[in-house]
């Protein structure tokens, strides 16, 4: 066969990687949003939760994380990881990937650029105040992990664009080790109810316009958020907002996806945990995701 025809006829599967369960939010819509892109997901749960960890172990996990999703045959891979993409995003796209084997046909991003992208109407490219700005009177709330918040990514992305826009960051240090533990309800609810109030005394009380759940574990618990938040604030979904993006994105690089879309399409379930627990584990919130199967990639 030609390289050009195997080129035609290889498929390609989306890696989408993360600490743990978060991902699946994000994955879940994916796999909705594209019946025919075979999707290969890689949970860390070996090492979740990565939010109050040193940032160079969050590179270094995610770096190996990535590698084990290139060589299962995904050429793009995903973080659906705020902590991930806010501590190792532009590492592994600047520093890792340009010198290592896979450099040419592979690539990996993050969920924040995409998310910003939607809460200032703004596309990632412009990275100075546009005028006039649909939102320049609002206030924006950003809930995280530890990482996520202290590295001030979306502080700074989102005020970049819209300077006076007000964004009010608000760690939750516990609750993604909460959501993997299951937690019960009333835990989980303490913990989302001590965040959303520490934020609103950052506010005096006032009603945040909208919120990002910047953890890809917290939309699991968006109904205890939306219970604390004030009515008038709206919550942006991010699991619909990186579905959208990747769309647009694998439109321009159809690459990324090969030249055969086999039906049905696969999607493969990988952990660093026990598969059997995990699989179990992940029912409760996708009744029906595939099975996991366990792989070895990183270890503490
Ligand atoms: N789901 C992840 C995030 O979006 C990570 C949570 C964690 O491992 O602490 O930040």
């Amino acid at each position: 066969m030609t390289a050009a025809k195997r080129r035609r006829t290889q498929t390609f599967m989306i890696g989408v990687f993360d600490s743990g369960f978060g991902g699946l939010t994000v994955l879940r819509k994916l796999a909705d949003r594209f019946p025919d892109i075979s999707f290969c997901y890689l949970g860390d749960h070996a090492n979740v939760p990565y939010g109050n960890r040193p940032s160079d172990l969050i590179v270094d996990f995610t770096r190996r994380g990535t590698e084990a999703l290139f060589q299962r045959d995904a050429r793009l891979v995903l973080l659906g990881c705020n902590t991930a993409t806010a501590v190792a995003a532009r590492r592994l796209q600047q520093h890792w990937l340009p010198g290592s084997s896979w450099a040419g046909a592979h690539n990996v991003i993050g969920i924040v650029a995409p998310t910003v992208e939607a809460a200032t109407q703004t596309p990632w490219a412009v990275t100075s105040p546009q005028y006039p700005q649909k939102f320049n009177s609002e206030t924006i709330a950003v809930f995280g992990t530890t990482r996520t918040i202290t590295s001030d990514v979306y502080l700074e992305e989102i005020r970049k664009r819209c300077p006076r826009v007000q964004v009010v960051q608000q760690i939750c240090a516990h609750l993604a080790g909460a959501i993997e533990d299951e937690a019960s309800r009333d835990e989980l609810t303490g913990l989302v109810g001590a965040g959303v109030s520490a934020l609103l005394e950052q506010t005096g009380g006032a009603a945040p316009d909208r919120a990002i759940l910047g953890c890809t574990h917290f939309p699991l618990v968006e109904d205890l958020f939306r219970e604390h938040l004030p009515q008038a604030t709206k919550i942006l979904s991010q699991p619909d907002i990186v579905a959208d993006s990747l769309e647009d994105y694998l439109s321009r690089r159809p690459q990324y996806l090969g030249g055969h879309h086999p039906r049905p399409r696969a999607l493969k379930m990988l952990t660093t945990g026990d598969a059997f627990e995990i699989s179990t584990r992940a029912r409760i919130f996708w009744p029906d995701v595939p099975a996991f199967e366990s792989v070895v990639v990183t270890r503490v």
